[in-house]
């Protein structure tokens, strides 16, 4: 099929290869337990590779980010090549940790304990006293301790493990899919984190099902195929899911409630790219197309250039990939929506939720970036608000998903929660957990050496 020929425009997504599933149980001490807790962080999250960072956010040689995951702070600092290199947060004269802010621009990472200081490639170069160490002067010797780093799509990835994969190889499928939409230009919109008093699985467990859209979110039989009967579910050998939505139509769900196929949401998308409702009353089912072939002929002219290397179905449909082990993005031709959750330090009962948003910003569009907290002007800068759950609103879906995990995590400590029973479409959920349980013990990820055999 030769790019741009109408077999490539109408194609559909290529199932990833299905794994066989084990029948995982999902016991309710994984969500409450601080043994089990303390076994992810050391088997699972300091084996895997974690989105943390986002480069446009470092620009400048000196720029740097850190970001904290689980008991870890994670600098990563723009060098002066132009590189990006991430170190642990930790001074290696006593452990002081040498930065608190999320961001900032500096020549080099100074303790605020004894005044050691380290260079932005790590290197420790000053240190009071330097001759009064009996093993000898700590400077030129002593480096903060270098984690590996790598960007895709705009973001920052860091792995713990010094015997990690490449991260292409980690993210397997999803590495390809991404490419043609360039979210590695996208702008956020949105930045919002949550302390949430739920484990961070509830989270990332949600983000992996929509059989719950029905009664969390009755809004979304607008414009989404929420019926399981059109969508399709993937799941990578890599631990990734995906899940394809077909959009821009109503859902087949309303079929068998009787209410009007033509809601508010659905005739503001179409007006949205110069289509008339009325031309579509008894045939909303006909919305996605013609919503294709719109963007398709408007999008570049309104500075989509990318639209041309979308295929039909990305220009109109929903897909959400879930990236192992913590971060879930609906994605979309227009934006996408970032969901990521993060282990509490210490306690296993509680996360750092990230409810963020990124759209292009391509020039001459100056209509609002409709986010999941409503929508934002173009050219805003948005500021990155960090609070405590409840404490304000994370947006109305967000809102809506996020009310009824509490509940959950009260139900998984209680002696009558005896483990789960899915639905084949909630199948990705076990997914997860069966990917844990293979870093737990010690199936993932398999070392290089012996891929490497294998692969002779
Ligand atoms: S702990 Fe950092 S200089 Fe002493
Ligand atoms: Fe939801």
């Amino acid at each position: 099929m030769t790019k741009h020929s109408k077999d490539w425009y109408a194609a559909t997504p290529a199932p990833w290869p299905q794994p066989v599933l084990k029948g995982h149980t999902i016991p309710g001490y994984r969500y409450t337990s601080k043994a089990f807790a303390d076994e992810e962080w050391q088997k699972m999250w300091t084996k895997s590779w974690l989105l943390l960072g986002r480069e446009d956010e470092i620009p400048e040689p000196g720029d740097y980010q850190m970001e904290e995951v689980g008991p870890e702070g994670i600098i990563m600092a723009r060098q002066a090549d132009g590189s990006i290199k991430a170190f642990y947060n930790v001074c290696q004269h006593r452990g002081a940790r040498l930065v608190f802010n999320e961001i900032g621009s500096t020549d080099a990472f100074v303790c605020p304990y004894h005044g050691w200081r380290f260079e932005l490639d790590g290197l420790l170069t000053k240190a009071l006293d330097s001759e009064d160490f009996p093993e000898g002067d700590p400077c030129g010797k002593l480096r903060l301790i270098e984690i590996a780093c790598d960007t895709f799509a705009g973001f920052i990835w860091v792995n713990l493990d010094p015997d990690c994969v490449s991260l292409k190889e980690y993210l397997g499928p999803v590495w390809d899919d991404w490419q043609p939409y360039r979210v590695q230009e996208w702008k956020r919109y949105l930045a919002l984190t949550a302390n949430v008093p739920v484990n961070w699985k509830v989270i990332l467990d949600n983000f992996n099902e929509s059989y719950h859209l029905p009664a969390v979110h009755p809004q979304s039989d607008a414009l989404v195929e929420e019926n399981y009967r059109w969508t399709q579910f993937d799941m990578s050998e890599e631990g990734h899911n995906r899940m394809w939505m077909q959009s821009g139509s109503p859902s087949h769900r309303l079929l068998a409630t009787g209410e009007p196929l033509m809601k508010p949401a659905l005739e503001a998308t179409l007006k949205a790219w110069e289509l008339n409702p009325d031309d579509f009353r008894g045939r909303e089912f006909d919305t996605r197309e013609a919503l294709q072939q719109a963007k398709r002929t408007l999008g570049p002219a309104r500075g989509y250039t990318y639209f041309d290397d979308l295929h039909d179905h990305q220009l109109t449909d929903t897909y959400h990939y879930f990236v192992f082990p913590n971060f879930a993005v609906s994605v979309w031709a227009e934006g996408f929506h970032f969901l990521r959750a993060r282990p509490h330090p210490t306690d296993p009962e509680q996360c750092v939720f990230d409810n963020w948003w990124y759209a292009p910003a391509p020039e001459g569009v100056t209509t609002p970036v409709n986010t999941a907290a409503g929508p934002v002007a173009r050219d805003a800068e948005v500021e990155h608000v960090v609070f405590n759950f409840g404490e304000q609103s994370l947006g109305e879906p967000i809102d809506q998903d996020m009310a009824v995990t509490p509940g959950q995590q009260l139900g998984f400590r209680s002696r009558a929660y005896k483990g789960v029973y899915l639905a084949k479409q909630e199948h990705r959920i076990r997914r997860f957990h069966e990917v844990i349980d293979e870093y737990i013990e010690g199936k993932r990820p398999a070392p290089k050496r012996v891929q490497a055999v294998a692969a002779e």
